[in-house]
């Protein structure tokens, strides 16, 4: 007998199959397909065939790979008895359950174990989230638990997964499929720089607009593990987990951080979109849904530790007068934290930087009409720290640890640690009006321990209940904490610390395949960048922070007339546009130029967009390709125009159209020959209009 179960959502089919009480596999997962297939013959077409040197039989690449099953590749599940003897678990259907979530229960009786894998689909968003429990009869040790596993696509040559580093985060890496597994396990305890979770496994011959695609990525901020492999018979099989061994203790329950899949036939873009919207619309949860985000301002490049409340108003002063609405106040303002080898966990006010307390400058900052944020590194403790002196044993992991940036993690895990930050960080959110926190976590652990990523939830998650209204930015030295574990927690991500627009540019277009406008935060940086030794025009720092959640943060001290008239400009753009922005998809464009990183953000009614065409280097080419834009209808007709042309240097001295005036012209056309912009130099960026008439 066969079990069959399907799940759709309007643009994709998964189909799942076993025989008799076997776990089951996906047989299909792509384009969705008519309601009345017959899914038996499906199951039975999807049989490959067996020749000389195979076994008599093909194992099943199921849900949770069994080796008890000859399964000749990595296995979906590595568990151990309380006295260390290795189960081979051999799992027999017990119960399925359908109602928007499919759920499907399977036990292995001999072994006391129970395997539960959870399919939901969402029809609006495009993302099916996956989940796999293992429940025990007493207390055993996991090794590995893979999410349900799914099959690697034939039609595709290679994989595209995401690594980076500090100030360099999001850089794609692609892999040839070959025999033999890529293995990427984070052992660093946090989401990192190194290994944001994501995948991406592109059909031949797809590219961000067109073509088929398979994207995944696992919500989870502690580390994880994933394994493409292809086997001997060319099957391929994916699986996605915690990083392994990284369960300290015996339980009787386990389970995986949902993993988040899609498919698209239209390119990488398909998938990106459903990210960024299951993204903002599913997981982050907003304390002012409708609001609009605002503009930012943050005091870390402009002061670093050296906190000045007359410095620090009149900055404020300045910011406001740029149309920031959120001052955050960055590291600095506790303990005696003059640099950063000390007074993490103190989080008490600085007596002296604040001899009145924070309330001078709060009142200060909410006097210009902006609200007020405060920077935190809860999970962190320096050795010369009054906390560190009273409770040495509140560390995590070994006395003689090497330090990251002078500092130990605290352990998450002890009940006490946690309620003493609550106590802390409670005691300035009661005593101040402050609406948002910047928290920090500015190095990896010394082992990774799903209890400590436990901890850190559990301590976000009182705070949110008890400060309902304040929002929460994460951060990581940058964007070392990403995923929609943290997500579901917080409302905005500092991306990187890299406030170079140029490096900016890139890292922001390639996060794009998973994160929306609405979390991404993107700072206009000082005119000599910090962190490259850069020196960047205005107008370039200015647009490529507005195709994001805007924000500035140098020091407005520096800054000339043109270029706070140049900034205060764009701000007013942003302001002016977010609205509908926040709620756009990011489409990144097929630029036929690779030293022009481009993407149009387009309402969700389609009805107007945005173009951002950044030059990032200088072109083979003496001037501009035309620039395919996407997702827009064949028949219609837009009006397109060039909004910053008044950037237009006296060496684009030909005649092209837009430099004129705006053009009406059909989507067929637009999208088919593509946009000619105006000549210019490179660290420069063209912006689009586009409306539909
Ligand atoms: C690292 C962050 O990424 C920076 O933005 C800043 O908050 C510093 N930490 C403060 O120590």
């Amino acid at each position: 007998m066969n079990r069959t179960y399907r799940i759709d959502d309007g643009r994709q089919t998964l189909v799942l199959a076993a025989r008799n009480d076997r776990l089951p596999e996906v047989v299909y997962w792509g384009a969705l397909l008519q309601e009345d297939e017959n899914l038996d013959t499906l199951y039975a077409a999807h049989a490959i065939d067996v020749t000389g040197g195979m076994l008599d039989e093909n194992p099943d690449l199921s849900v949770c790979p069994e080796a008890t099953r000859s399964f000749p590749g990595q296995p979906g599940l590595i568990v151990r008895d309380n006295d260390g003897t290795p189960l081979l678990p051999k799992f027999c259907f017990e119960s399925f359950e359908q109602n928007g979530t499919l759920e499907l229960t399977y036990a292995d009786k001999d072994n006391g174990l129970t395997l539960t894998v959870s399919f939901i689909s969402d029809p609006d968003t495009h993302i099916i989230t996956c989940q796999t429990t293992l429940d025990a009869t007493r207390p055993v040790h996991l090794h590995w638990l893979a999410a349900p596993v799914l099959p690697g696509p034939q039609q595709s040559d290679e994989m595209i997964d995401v690594s980076g580093r500090w100030c360099g985060e999001f850089q794609l890496s692609r892999t040839a499929w070959a025999p033999g597994m890529r293995y990427r396990e984070n052992r660093t305890g946090r989401t990192g720089h190194e290994h944001f979770p994501g995948l991406i496994v592109p059909c031949r011959g797809a590219t961000n607009t067109e073509g088929e695609a398979y994207a995944f990525h696992y919500g989870w901020s502690g580390g994880h593990k994933m394994i493409a492999e292809e086997l001997q018979d060319g099957r391929r099989q994916i699986q996605w987990g915690h990083a392994a061994r990284m369960e300290t203790e015996a339980a009787t329950q386990f389970k995986t951080a949902p993993l988040y899949i899609s498919y698209s036939n239209t390119g990488l873009n398909g998938c990106a979109v459903a990210f960024q919207r299951h993204l903002r619309d599913r997981i982050v949860t907003w304390p002012k849904p409708n609001a609009p985000r605002p503009v930012h301002y943050n005091c870390w490049e402009a002061v670093y530790f050296d906190h000045k409340l007359p410095v620090l108003q009149d900055i404020a002063d300045r910011a406001a007068a740029l149309g920031a609405e959120r001052f955050v106040l960055d590291d600095g303002w506790f303990g005696n934290r003059d640099d950063d080898t000390r007074s993490l966990s103190d989080w008490t006010v600085d007596p002296r930087k604040y001899p009145d307390g924070l309330h001078p400058l709060i009142e200060h900052v909410h006097g210009l009409g902006m609200t007020f944020g405060i920077w935190f590194e809860p999970e962190m403790i320096n050795e010369d720290s009054d906390i560190h002196r009273a409770n040495p044993h509140w560390v995590f992991g070994a006395e003689d640890q090497t330090l990251g940036r002078q500092q130990k993690a605290l352990n998450m895990a002890l009940p006490e640690v946690r309620d003493f930050l609550y106590e802390r960080m409670s005691a300035i959110l009661r005593d101040h009006h402050v609406d948002y926190i910047k928290w920090d976590h500015n190095r990896v652990l010394p082992m990774p321990d799903a209890s400590q990523t436990r901890g850190s939830y559990a301590l976000i998650d009182r705070l949110r209940a008890d400060f309902p209204h304040v929002e929460i930015e994460s951060c990581a030295s940058g964007g070392g904490r990403i995923d929609f574990g943290i997500l579901g927690r917080t409302q905005r991500v500092w991306l990187s610390d890299s406030n170079d627009a140029l490096e900016r540019l890139r890292i922001q277009h390639d996060a794009a395949l998973f994160l929306p406008l609405s979390v991404t935060g993107s700072h206009v940086g000082p005119r000599h960048c910090h962190t490259s030794g850069r020196t960047l025009d205005m107008s370039f720092r200015a647009w490529v922070a507005a195709q994001r959640h805007m924000g500035f943060e140098m020091d407005p001290r520096e800054l000339d007339e043109t270029e706070a008239a140049t900034l205060k400009e764009v701000t007013s753009w942003w302001k002016h546009n977010r609205d509908w922005m926040q709620t756009a998809d990011i489409l990144r464009l097929d630029s036929a130029d690779p030293a022009v990183i481009a993407e149009q953000q387009l309402a969700r009614d389609k009805d107007r967009f945005v173009v951002f065409a950044g030059k990032a280097a200088t072109s083979a080419q003496i001037v501009p390709r035309p620039l395919r834009l996407t997702g827009l209808e064949q028949a219609a007709t837009y009006r397109i125009d060039l909004i910053n042309r008044a950037s237009l240097h006296h060496l684009s001295r030909g005649i092209t159209a837009l430099k004129e005036d705006a053009l009406e012209l059909s989507g067929n056309y637009l999208m088919h020959h593509g946009v000619t912009l105006p000549w210019s130099f490179p660290e420069r960026m063209w912006v689009l209009e586009g409306t539909r008439l």
